[in-house]
């Protein structure tokens, strides 16, 4: 890709998750999908996109096996070229998993692209086009899919209503999109979001869902990129279920686009 040659990009994959939703018992990013586990297929991705001069991976405190399954796609994807891919210790909450790996960015580059291992099958052309908004002079972008189901807001209804939650409003769907990762953003511009952050109280804090959210507080304009359903978080097991299928189907994510 001609816009990775003016950027120097640091991908920064966030593993460090429970996976409580998904109940395999162990942490989902060495749950498996086709044979192998999830974190690979994310890995291999972000190789594949061919964006990054190094990868940071946050995995739980401690997962030794999920180490391991990094350190030998290191030894697999070993060559000149190739990123150089280093695991650090995730947090408690994945704003703090985001910034374990941020702190292990290498000094010289310009730009961090922030990737949850729980969209193993992102295409690369989602990477292209983050990267290409970024060397268009974006300082923080992210790709989205249109919203296909009507958003509702709701408050709790009071006790003895005959429901659970009242409707507070509709906010018009043309408008809203599904934000997925990679979120990319100018690395000046994250860490000063992530310092920002740093004096939110704890309230504040668990309202943070995701990385734009922190440099839309500070002003910074976000733009948006089509991402892709082969970009599909794997949260449920009807989740893992479409992501086999998308893997094994003729609708493979790697050549059809979403
Ligand atoms: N994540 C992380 N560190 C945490 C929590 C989440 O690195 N403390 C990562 C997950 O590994 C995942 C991404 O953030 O790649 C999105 O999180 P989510 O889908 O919620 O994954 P989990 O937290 O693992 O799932 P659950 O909430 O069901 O436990
Ligand atoms: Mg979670």
């Amino acid at each position: 890709m001609n816009e990775s040659v003016q950027l120097k990009i640091a991908v920064l994959v966030v593993a460090a998750g429970s996976g409580e939703r998904l109940g395999h018992g162990v942490p989902k990013a060495r749950v498996p999908l086709g044979g192998e586990p999830m974190l690979v297929h994310s890995l291999r991705g972000i190789l594949a996109a061919g964006v990054a001069h190094q990868i940071a991976v946050a995995v739980p405190t401690g997962d030794e096996a999920l180490r391991a399954i990094v350190e030998s796609l290191t030894v697999e994807a070993a060559g000149e070229d190739s990123p150089q891919i280093t695991v650090v210790d995730g947090g408690s909450t994945r704003a703090e998993s985001v910034a374990a790996a941020l702190a292990v960015v290498d000094a010289d580059s310009t730009s961090v692209l922030i990737h949850d291992a729980a969209r193993p099958l992102t295409p690369a052309e989602v990477y292209h086009r983050v990267v290409k908004s970024l060397a268009g002079g974006a300082l923080a972008v992210v790709p989205a899919l249109a919203v296909v189901d009507t958003v509702k807001t709701v408050t709790q209804a009071p006790a003895g209503s005959p429901g659970v939650e009242l409707v507070s409003g509709t906010p018009a769907r043309s408008q809203l999109r599904a934000i997925q990762t990679p979120q990319g953003f100018d690395l000046a511009t994250l860490r000063q979001a992530h310092s920002h952050a740093a004096g939110l109280s704890a309230e504040e804090s668990a309202a943070i869902t995701d990385d734009a959210m922190l440099v839309e507080a500070m002003g910074v304009p976000v733009y948006v990129v089509h991402g892709s359903a082969h970009s599909l978080k794997i949260t449920t097991p009807t989740d893992l279920l479409l992501a086999e299928a998308m893997l094994q189907g003729p609708l493979a994510p790697r050549w059809v686009e979403g």
